[in-house]
C-alpha cells in the first residue's frame, strides 16, 4: 500500500451505527482479531483479551445495551440535536443490527503499569477498526458497556474466570461490527490546541 492510500484509509474511517443483518464469516473475524493482536503492547505483554459475541447471545445483549443507554442519555440530550439524539437512542436499542460484538478486556497485573495495559488494548482496538475497513466492514467502538460493567462481566461469564476473581480483568470497550448500511458524514476534526511544537 502506498502512503497516500494509507492516509486515505485513516481519513475514511468513521464509526458506523447502521448495519446490514448479513453474518460476518468467521475467517474474516479471525483476520480482524489477528490485526488487533499485531498492535504494540507495554513490555510486549499482549494483555488484550477479546470475547466475541454473535447469534442468540448477541440478541440477548441488546437488553444490556438498552440499560447502558440510561446512564448516558441525559448527557447526550443536552449535547445532540433531537434527530441525532433519536438516532443514537435507536442505535443503543438495536446496535444498528450489527451481527457481531467484540468485547475488549485488559488483563492488568503488577508486571505492567495500569495505564500502559489499558493503552495497549486500545491500540489493538484501533487496529481492528482499520481491519474492519479493509474487510469492507464497518464498526463502532463503544464505551457505553462500562456504564454497566459488572453486569456485562456476568453476562459474558467473565466473572467465573480466575483472572477476574483476582481483580485482573477489566472491560474497556465493545466493538460492534458488520457490513455498513449507511455512510454518515465524517465527524469533523478539531486541530486547535491539540498539538504543541516545542
Ligand atoms: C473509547 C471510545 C468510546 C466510544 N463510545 C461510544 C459509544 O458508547 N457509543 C457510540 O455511539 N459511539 C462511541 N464511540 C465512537 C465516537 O463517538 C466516535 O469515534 C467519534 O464521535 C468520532 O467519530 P468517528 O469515529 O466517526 O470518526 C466511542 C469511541 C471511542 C474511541
Amino acid at each position: 500500500m502506498r502512503s497516500a492510500e494509507f492516509y486515505q484509509l485513516l481519513e475514511s474511517r468513521k464509526s458506523i451505527r447502521k448495519y446490514k443483518p448479513d453474518a460476518v464469516p468467521p475467517e474474516v473475524l479471525e483476520r480482524i482479531l489477528m490485526a488487533g493482536m499485531q498492535a504494540p503492547s507495554g513490555k510486549n505483554r499482549q494483555n488484550w483479551r477479546f470475547f466475541v459475541v454473535t447469534g442468540a447471545k448477541r440478541d440477548e445483549y441488546l437488553k444490556y445495551s438498552q440499560k447502558s443507554w440510561l446512564g448516558i442519555k441525559d448527557v447526550l440530550a443536552k449535547k445532540l440535536k433531537p434527530s441525532l439524539y433519536q438516532f443514537t437512542e435507536r442505535f443503543f436499542y438495536t446496535l444498528g443490527d450489527a451481527p457481531v460484538i467484540i468485547f475488549a478486556y485488559s488483563h492488568n497485573d503488577n508486571e505492567e503499569r495500569y495505564h500502559t495495559s489499558i493503552g495497549s488494548v486500545y491500540m489493538a482496538v484501533e487496529n481492528m477498526n482499520l481491519a474492519c475497513l479493509v474487510e469492507g466492514l464497518g464498526c463502532c467502538t463503544m464505551g457505553a458497556p462500562l456504564e454497566i460493567k459488572s453486569e456485562v462481566d456476568k453476562f459474558l461469564g467473565i466473572d467465573q474466570l480466575e483472572e477476574y476473581k483476582k481483580g485482573e480483568l477489566e472491560l474497556l470497550c465493545a466493538l460492534v461490527c458488520g457490513y455498513p448500511d449507511h455512510s454518515p458524514p465524517k465527524a469533523p476534526r478539531q486541530l486547535d490546541g491539540r498539538v504543541t511544537w516545542l
